[in-house]
C-alpha cells in the first residue's frame, strides 16, 4: 500500500536526539553529554511516593482520575502564577494554562497564530522541538544571526527584517532568553529591553520559552522579558520537566487574554486537558511540602556538576576550544578553533564512548555550526564529567593532526 501523507508531516524530521537516545540507552558504558535530561538523583522519590499514596487513600478519585478543565486545575494555575510573580514581577495579569510540557505550548501557539508560509523568527541555534512545531504547521523558521559573545540575537538584523516585512508574514519571535538551549547563554537585561522596544514598535509577538529559568547557579537572576510586557506582546511558557520530572509532562503557558482564549480552544481539540494525576500531585507538593527546598537542592546538585565541567574544560588547550561559561541551566556550548578538525574530534570521542551533540543538529538552517557542540552537565555523574572531558584533550590533539594531514 502506498500511503499519501500530508505535507505537514512530510516536512518533519524525527529528532536525531531521540533516535540517538534510544540507541545509547542500551549502551551502558557510554559517557553521554548529549541529552537535556535531569540527573536521576534529581527526582524527589520519597515525596512523590508519600503524596501518591495519600492520593489513593485520602483523596476523592474524581479529583485526579476524572476528566477536567482544559485550562488545568485552578489551584495549580494560581500556585504557578504566584510562583512566577515571586521570581520576577509580571507586568500583565494574563491568565495561565497548564499544558502537556512546554513543547505543547509552542505547538498550540503556532497552531493558533500561523498560516502556511508565515514566518517565525528564531535564534540561529535553538531547541529543535520548537522548530518542528513551526514546520509542522507549514510555517517557516527563519534564523536571526546570533552574536554569541553578546549572548543575544543581532538586534539590528531583527529590526531590518521587521522593517522589510510589509506583508506582515512574520508572526512571532521565538526566544529562549535564559540559559539558552543549546548555547547556555542569557540575554542581558538591556538587550531584553531593546528587543521588547523593537517588538513594540512593529507589533511583534514574542514567545519567551523559559524551561531552565529556575536553575540559576551563579550571580543574579535577570528579569523575565514577560516582566516588562505592558503591551500584551509576550507569550510566556515554562515547564516542570527540568525541576520535577520530564515524564509528568507538566508545563504552562501565559498569554494575553485574546490569545489565551484561542489557546484553550486549540488545547481542547488537541488533548482535552493535561494529566490530572500529576496536576493534583504537584499541587499537593507545592502547597503542603517544600517544593522550593527541592528546587534549591537541584541548584546545589547542578552547580557542583557545572563547576566540575568548567574546571575540566579549563584544563584543555584554550586556543583549541571556546565556550561561554553559563550561570545556570543545563548546557555548555563549545566551539572548536579553525585548526581542529571537527569530524575527527567527534569521531575520536565517539570511538572512546563519549557522546556530545554536534552543533548543526541545533541549527535552524541545519548548517553553519559544524565547529560547535553541546554538552549537558546535569545528567552525567561527576566522575563521568571528569573522565569524559579529559578525553577531549586527546581528541583535540588527534583532530589537530588530522586537520594538518588533510592539507598534505
Ligand atoms: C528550550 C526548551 N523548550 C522546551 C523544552 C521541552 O520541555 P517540556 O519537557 O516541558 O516539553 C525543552 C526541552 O529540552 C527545551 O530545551
Amino acid at each position: 500500500m502506498h500511503y499519501q501523507f500530508a505535507n505537514r508531516i512530510n516536512q518533519l524530521q524525527g529528532s536525531p536526539l531521540r533516535e540517538n537516545a534510544k540507541r545509547n540507552m542500551e549502551a551502558k558504558d557510554v559517557i553521554s553529554f548529549a541529552y537535556g535530561y535531569p540527573s536521576i538523583d534529581a527526582f524527589p522519590m520519597e515525596t512523590l511516593k508519600t503524596i501518591s499514596e495519600r492520593m489513593y487513600t485520602e483523596f476523592d478519585p474524581e479529583s485526579f482520575l476524572q476528566y477536567g478543565a482544559s485550562e488545568g486545575l485552578p489551584e495549580l494555575r494560581e500556585l504557578v502564577k504566584q510562583r512566577i510573580a515571586k521570581q520576577s514581577a509580571i507586568a500583565s495579569d494574563d491568565d495561565l494554562m497548564i499544558v502537556s510540557g512546554s513543547t505543547q505550548a509552542m505547538d498550540l501557539v503556532i497552531k493558533v497564530l500561523c498560516n502556511e508560509g508565515d514566518v517565525v523568527l528564531c535564534e540561529e541555534q535553538t531547541f529543535s522541538g520548537a522548530v518542528n512545531a513551526i514546520k509542522g504547521y507549514g510555517a517557516k523558521a527563519v534564523p536571526v544571526p546570533m552574536n554569541v559573545d553578546e549572548e543575544c540575537i543581532d538586534t539590528k538584523v531583527l529590526e531590518e527584517l521587521l522593517a522589510k516585512d510589509t506583508e506582515h508574514r512574520i508572526k512571532l519571535l521565538y526566544l529562549i532568553p535564559t540559559f539558552q538551549n543549546p548555547l547556555g547563554t542569557s540575554i542581558p537585561l538591556e538587550k531584553r529591553q531593546e528587543i521588547y522596544a523593537i517588538a513594540k514598535k512593529y507589533g511583534l509577538l514574542i514567545f519567551e520559552d523559559d524551561p531552565y529559568g529556575d536553575l540559576l547557579y551563579f550571580g543574579d537572576a535577570i528579569p523575565k522579558m514577560k516582566s516588562f510586557d505592558t503591551d500584551d506582546l509576550i507569550i510566556y511558557a515554562g515547564s516542570f520537566s527540568k525541576i520535577l520530572a520530564p515524564s509528568t509532562r507538566l508545563g504552562f503557558v501565559m498569554a494575553p487574554p485574546a490569545i489565551f482564549e484561542k489557546l484553550v480552544l486549540a488545547k481542547q481539540v488537541s488533548d482535552s486537558h493535561t494529566n490530572f494525576y500529576w496536576q493534583v500531585l504537584l499541587t499537593e507538593f507545592m502547597k503542603n511540602y517544600d517544593f522550593e527546598q527541592h528546587v534549591s537542592y537541584l541548584k546545589e546538585l547542578y552547580r557542583e556538576k557545572l563547576t566540575v565541567m568548567l574546571e575540566e574544560l579549563a584544563k584543555l588547550p584554550q586556543d583549541a576550544i571556546h565556550y561561554i561559561e553559563p550561570t545556570g541551566g543545563y548546557f555548555i556550548c563549545c566551539e572548536l578553533a579553525e585548526d581542529v578538525d571537527e569530524e575527527a574530534f567527534l569521531d575520536y570521542l565517539f570511538d572512546h564512548k563519549v557522546i556530545v551533540i554536534p552543533g548543526n543538529i541545533m541549527s535552524v538552517a541545519g548548517k553553519g555550526y559544524e565547529k560547535f557542540f553541546r554538552l549537558n552537565f546535569t545528567k552525567p555523574t561527576i566522575e563521568d564529567i571528569r573522565l569524559g572531558i579529559q578525553q577531549m584533550q586527546d581528541a583535540i590533539s588527534f583532530a589537530r593532526v588530522e586537520q594538518v594531514s588533510k592539507a598534505i
